[in-house]
Order: structure tokens, then sequence, then C-alpha cells
């Protein structure tokens, strides 16, 4: 068993390795075939930089490829080592994440980097204990680190690698997951074998509707064979909360009016339009009005120009967005000091929340009807 991965599994486990001892140097070597012919080409699979695949891989967790591919080539253009990320401003950071969601994974990448500068000289450590002791960095990323940066045959199960496993083993518990993926794992290419599960789970192994006669697994699976459920071993429901959340753009003479997120809670510390969820039975207008009460009297109009949705963390939102024009004669005064008049051109230097970027092109529409 690999040291610091995974523990050794109790006796009542090793009935399925033996069972399953004979088929697994054959299943490495369809899996590992299979993805030589059919990996797509993704720029952190150009590099054996231990740091690039670092940013990749946090990138990717909760976000689709297709989305990461521009960030992870902005991120590594502007902070291309350790050093450069430790010494950049959070804020510089954020902004360039912004959009991707889960700002938490910025600001630990950030620490991490510090971290790495004082104890390692600014490089990752080869060690799975080590990596998983930096912020942020969990057993999936140790795992993927270890297989795909140095080549340490430890699993890396993210929630692809999870459904393949499953229909292929019958597996649910993550346990017996976590040991069929450390038996599996291939020795000598550890780290295109664990990409090559990600890769069939997402392309082929896919929730709904698996493409099972294109699978080079299929002879082998427990789920094609008849002997295995359709594990989708998806994650329990969490409870997604469906919710109302008006913004409003706030104009004066070109700018527009933002404000900073507290440093704590959901989207700490980004900049958005005022806004928020509806509690209770209020209008949109009501909760807009309790959040630009700083602003009383001296708003003018309150149009609805349009209404986008969009999902966070566990909330799928609903945003109306409001426009309210200030009066010429009032001075352009700030409601407080995390709030900001700001011209939409200079909006890139902000790290702002994908909901107020979203919010902004509905608003350009808007202003481009009347050109
Ligand atoms: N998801 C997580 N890691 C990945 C990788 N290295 N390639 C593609 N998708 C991934």
């Amino acid at each position: 068993m690999v040291k610091g991965g995974v523990k050794t599994p109790p006796a009542k486990w090793l009935r399925f390795r033996l069972m399953r001892h004979k088929n697994l140097s054959s299943i490495r070597r369809k899996l590992l075939r299979w993805y030589d012919q059919n990996r797509r080409d993704l720029p952190w699979r150009r590099t054996g930089d231990p740091y690039a695949i670092w940013i990749a891989e946090t990138m990717l967790q909760q976000t689709q490829v297709a989305t990461v591919v521009p960030y992870y080539e902005r991120f590594l253009d502007t902070f291309p080592t350790v050093d450069a990320l430790a010494r950049a401003p959070l804020k510089k950071v954020l902004a360039l994440w912004s959009g991707l969601g889960y700002y938490r994974r910025a600001r630990n990448l950030k620490l991490a980097a510090r971290i790495l500068v004082r104890r390692y000289a600014g490089h990752l450590p080869a060690n799975y204990d080590d990596l998983l002791a930096l912020p942020g960095v969990g057993d999936y990323t140790a795992g993927a680190l270890m297989s795909i940066a140095f080549q340490k045959p430890y699993p890396a199960i993210d929630g692809n690698a999870r459904r393949v496993l499953g229909r292929l083993f019958n597996l649910t518990g993550e346990k017996k997951l976590r040991s069929a993926a450390a038996d599996l794992v291939s020795r000598s290419r550890p780290g295109h074998f664990n990409q090559g599960l990600m890769e069939l789970g997402a392309t082929i192994c896919t929730p709904k509707n698996p493409r099972c006669p294109k699978c080079p697994l299929r002879r082998d699976c427990a789920a094609q064979n008849g002997d295995g459920r359709m594990a989708t071993t998806a994650k329990k429901y969490t409870g997604v909360k469906a919710v109302t959340w008006p913004l409003a753009v706030v104009r004066r003479r070109g700018k527009i009016l933002l404000r900073r997120r507290a440093a704590d809670g959901i989207l700490a510390g980004l900049w958005e339009l005022p806004g928020g969820e509806i509690r209770g039975h209020k209008s949109a207008r009501a909760c807009l009005k309790r959040h630009l009460r700083e602003l009383d009297g001296t708003l003018k109009s309150d149009l609805h120009i349009g209404e986008f949705r969009h999902s966070i963390t566990n909330r799928r939102v609903r945003s109306p967005l409001y426009l309210f024009d200030v009066r010429i004669d009032t001075e352009l005064s700030r409601p407080g000091p995390n709030w900001r008049w700001i011209s939409p051109s200079s909006l890139d230097g902000y790290p702002v929340s994908s909901m107020t970027r979203k919010a902004l092109r509905i608003l350009a529409t808007y202003e481009k009807s009347f050109l």
C-alpha cells in the first residue's frame, strides 16, 4: 500500500483485491492505450512543471475543463513561478481568478506559495504528507501532484474517476473506492493513468447516457456485464436553494457604484454591484432600497433592464437587474469605505464577482440599444 496515501484496508476487502488481481494489469494497459490515443491536448498536459500542474489541478476542482483553460493560461503568464505568486498582491490574484468561483482556492494558493518560498525554496515538495499540509491541498490534489508531477503511484479520485471506478467494480463506499484506486493505479505511468480515469469519466463514462460501446473497459465493467448497478455514485444531494438576488446599477456621469463584500462568507472580498438575496416576502425594489439606504434621496429612477441566472455554491440564483440614475445635483460621495465609483473600463483591475460581470454585460447591451 502506498505510504501516506491510503490506509491498508481491513481483511474483508482483500477478497476484492485478490479477485480482481488478474484483471488489474489488463485494465491498466487498456486504459493507458485508450488515453494515449484519445487524450485531449490540454495546456497542463504539455508541462512537467509541478507548480503549473498544481495551479491546473486547483482550478479544475469544481470547474469544467473548458472554463479553466483560459484562466490557467492567463494565471501562468502573470505568475509563472511560485515566487511570482508569493510576491503578488492578493488583489491581483483574485482579479485573475474572477469568474472561476470558489475564491478560497485562490487565497489558499497565495498562502501556500508563501509557505513554499519559506520552507522549500519555492519548490513543491515531492512528498504526499508535506503536500497535504499546504493550505487548500487535500487528498485529491496531493494525489494528483504525486502522480502527475512526480510520477509516484498515488490515486487521485475526482468526481469523474469516482464514477468510473464505482461502475467498473460496482463500488460505492469511499473507502472501498480509494482502496481499489490505490491497487489499480499504474506503477509506471501513474499520472497518465489517473488522468485516463478522469478523461474516461469526462468523455465516455458520463453521468447520464454513458457511451459504453466506445469504452475500452466495457468487457471488465461490472455495470456493463449485468453484475453491477449503473452506480452513479453521485455525491449526496446537499440541498440547492433557489433564491432571488436583485442587483442595482447605480450610475452617475459614466461611473457605476461597486462595493466590496466582507472578508468572510461567500464571495469574500470581491467587488460587486449592490444587492443581495431577498429575504422574507420583500419585493426586489424593496430589497434594493435597503441595500442603497445610504443613497436615499439622491436616486432618480429605478428601471428594470434585464435579468439573468447564475449558480453559486449551493444556490440557484435569479437576478433581476435595476438601473438607478443619481441626481446630477448631488455630490459624488461614497456611501462608505468599502464603496467605490468606478468607470466600467477600469474594472479589469478589480476582483469582481461573476454575477456582477454578467450584470454589466446586460447593462452594456442595454446601453448599446440607445446608440
Ligand atoms: N480534472 C482534474 N484534473 C484533470 C486533468 N489533469 N485533466 C483533465 N481533467 C481534470
